[in-house]
């Protein structure tokens, strides 16, 4: 079976042909970056229409990237949401339509659910049940994984996610976006060591997450220190990461003891961050633990993810109406 995958959540156009849930015979991640960078952020309604350019480029160039023709395509699952509504939309009704016109069955995909599955698409995939901490830029939520389509959220962020943190306070140091990868990178010059914000680990025991107090000291320390920001940008910076890095690590461990699950996996964008990759890898060797981080080029947004997982709804049996439709937030 050729499931043709769609992701349009956020600022990245994506587009995807899977030979059933293994083999992955392309997948193109058109990015907006330059788009986006002169306004610091991702601007909702810029996004929509460069999706709208975008979109049949980016599926013909999957297509002829995985030497295949539309004729040859079974099936299209697209991200369904959360994500900024004009974004998703244009994919969502794209795959609709495409779908639609051939005659085959079209169904829509989770976001999150796409990137817990990431790990499937490496070569030494978890057994379920798992644990599986999902940092992204508008989610932070810790999973026991039972399925391919099936996951309980054990905790999640009470307020900011981290990649959202990672990006405001690249914002603050005058940094701009896109924050994660730029803090990463200031924060390898740096010293963690030099500046200590609190950790926020809430209650050890409970797998919340809370971040925007974090962002309030990081905010007050840069506040302190405006004459001379510049010397110390590397070293906030670091310090900043290390704090985030700490808090993901001691939750992740926490819920693998107290699930009683072996194997553990980080995904979503902010798993892309070396030291998070490093420090993860660390603790748990010492713990014992399995873990799982897919590739750098699977963390961030793309259709692989999507097609991956709308192929197994499609074996369930569950596929998706015409007059579906787009959500912006979790669905829990
Ligand atoms: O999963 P993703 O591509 O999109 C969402 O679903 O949100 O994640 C994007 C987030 C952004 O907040 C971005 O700053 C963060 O991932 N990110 C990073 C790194 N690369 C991307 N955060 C920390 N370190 C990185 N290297
Ligand atoms: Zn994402």
């Amino acid at each position: 079976m050729h499931i043709l995958g769609i992701e349009t959540s956020c600022d990245e156009t994506a587009a995807a042909v899977l030979q059933d849930d293994r083999l992955v015979l392309s997948s193109i991640v058109s990015s907006q970056i330059s788009i986006h960078q002169p306004f610091g952020g991702v601007v909702p309604e810029l996004a929509s229409r460069k999706h709208i350019e975008a979109i049949v480029p980016v599926v013909q160039q999957a297509l002829q990237n995985a030497g295949l023709t539309a004729d040859d395509i079974d099936a299209v699952a697209a991200t369904e949401g959360p994500g900024l509504v004009g974004a998703l939309l244009v994919g969502h009704t794209f795959a609709k339509a495409y779908a639609y016109a051939r005659g085959i069955p079209f169904v829509g995909v989770d976001h999150l659910k796409g990137h817990i599955n990431t790990v499937f698409l490496e070569p030494t995939p978890p057994p379920f049940p798992f644990i599986s901490l999902l940092v992204s830029g508008g989610h932070t939520a810790i999973y026991h994984v039972r399925s391919h389509t099936e996951a309980t959220l054990l905790g999640q962020t009470r307020d900011d996610a981290a990649g959202e943190a990672f990006d405001k306070v690249s914002k603050m140091l005058g940094l701009g976006y896109p924050g994660g990868r730029i803090i990463g990178e200031k924060a390898r010059k740096g010293d963690p060591g030099r500046i200590h914000f609190k950790r926020p680990y809430l209650d050890k025991s409970a797998f919340d997450f809370s971040f925007s107090g974090l962002k309030t000291g990081v905010k007050r320390y840069i506040d302190r220190h405006r004459s001379d920001l510049e010397r110390r940008v590397n070293d906030i910076a670091a310090a900043f990461q290390e704090t985030v890095v700490d808090v993901l690590c001691h939750k992740l461990l926490a819920a693998a003891d107290a699930t009683g699950c072996r194997h553990v996996a980080i995904v979503g964008g902010v798993a892309a961050n070396r030291r998070l990759r490093e420090k993860i890898q660390e603790k748990a060797a010492d713990a014992g633990l399995c873990l799982h981080i897919p590739s750098i080029h699977l963390c961030g947004d793309n259709a692989a993810m999507i097609a991956f997982t709308g192929f197994h709804y499609l074996k369930r049996g569950i596929r998706s109406d015409l007059s579906s439709d787009v959500y912006s937030r979790s669905m829990g």
